[in-house]
């Protein structure tokens, strides 16, 4: 069984280092609220879900190791403002940091150094419980009897997650039914989180998995090999369109062109309610030797120009429902993800 991503216990926050994946299964300590600031950046964690939860231990460990007397609230405001400059686009790490924020506003250094574990320890285990959710009502979706196969783009998995995953979290309940043909896993250049990481979880779990290079996609839908499409998101907007890693909005395209189902799998916490379309999400862009280079050798002639978004935006008319814990969404976006909110 695989090991939980984040590990709080004792006052203190481990990770499964998602660098060395599939290489090696590693599990780090990380020390203080700079080291987890620099393993969000550096992606030893990460998947929005991840980040969220790996942030909110962040400021956990700000608390821990500072002095009583030099703590103020301005301090912990500071420490959130820098954990949440690691990465840009996943919103679950601003809602994270500024729910440590609130639970906080009114309460004592004393009082915290406490309490702050038993707050990160729950917001860990309520992940985990909402991936479950997310899994059970997406595999809803597919008829009782019926055995699919499901393209998935990224790792939207436990390793996205703390535990279980998002879309992946879909794909085990499916297996678990016994409705789970085969995954087909996009390999997700440039830095191959498909390849590496959800092919490597899977295969743990012994869920029966393909992998695909990305330019595949099409080929294989024309095949008819793929039943439905289920990814991930980074942040969504109230006007559903969602962003996600690079190459999801092409595979949205390629699915509509298909007609197969494209469903997006993800917490309500993804869900950025400050913005109205997918216009006013940041794109990260990440350094070019993840495309000039793979595990470390350049495969790119020196000198060549690159670009390297870390993702994109697939307008919410591409999408066939987004999976949450509460509900599948679908139709009037706007009108429905109001309503999740209030739900
Ligand atoms: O850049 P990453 O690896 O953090 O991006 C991850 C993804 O795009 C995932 O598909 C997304 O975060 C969904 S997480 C359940």
């Amino acid at each position: 069984m695989l090991a939980k991503t984040i590990e709080i216990k004792d006052k203190r926050v481990f990770l499964i280092d998602q660098t060395l994946i599939p290489y090696e299964e590693k599990i780090v300590e990380i020390k203080s609220m700079d080291e987890m600031y620099f393993a969000i950046k550096n992606m030893v964690v990460r998947g929005a879900p991840a980040i969220g939860v790996a942030a909110a231990a962040g400021m956990a460990l700000f608390i821990r190791d500072i002095e009583d007397k030099k703590f103020t609230h301005e301090a912990l405001r500071k420490a959130g403002t820098y954990l949440k400059q690691a990465r840009p686009t996943a919103v679950n790490l601003f809602w994270a940091v500024d729910k440590v924020l609130d639970y906080s506003s009114a309460k004592k250094i004393e009082e915290l150094k406490e309490s702050i574990w038993y707050f990160v320890y729950d917001m860990a285990e309520e992940d985990i419980a909402i991936n479950k959710a997310i899994g059970r009502n997406g595999a809803d979706l597919i008829p009782v009897g019926k055995k699919v196969n499901v393209q998935t783009h990224c790792n939207a998995g436990s390793l996205a997650t703390v535990y279980w995953g998002t879309a992946l979290g879909v794909i085990r309940e499916l297996h678990n039914r016994n409705q789970l043909n085969m995954v087909y896993a996009d390999e997700t250049r440039p830095r191959l989180q498909g390849g590496k990481i959800t092919a490597w979880e899977l295969l743990q779990d012994r869920i029966p998995v393909t992998v695909l290079s990305d330019n595949m996609a099409a080929y294989m839908m024309g095949k008819g090999h793929i039943d439905m499409i289920v990814v991930g998101a980074d942040r969504i907007a109230t006007n559903g369109d969602v962003a996600n890693k690079i190459g999801t909005y092409g595979l949205a395209i390629m699915a509509k062109y298909h007609s197969i189902p494209f469903y997006v799998a993800a917490p309500v916490s993804t869900i950025d309610f400050s913005i109205s379309s997918g216009k006013e999400i940041a794109i990260e862009e990440r350094n070019a030797e993840e495309v000039t280079h793979i595990n470390g050798k350049r495969v790119l002639p020196e000198g060549v120009s690159i670009v390297n978004p870390s993702f994109d935006v697939t307008p919410a008319e591409l999408i066939t429902g987004i999976i949450t814990e509460k509900k599948v969404v679908s139709g009037n976006y706007r009108v429905e993800i109001k309503n999740l909110k209030l739900a």
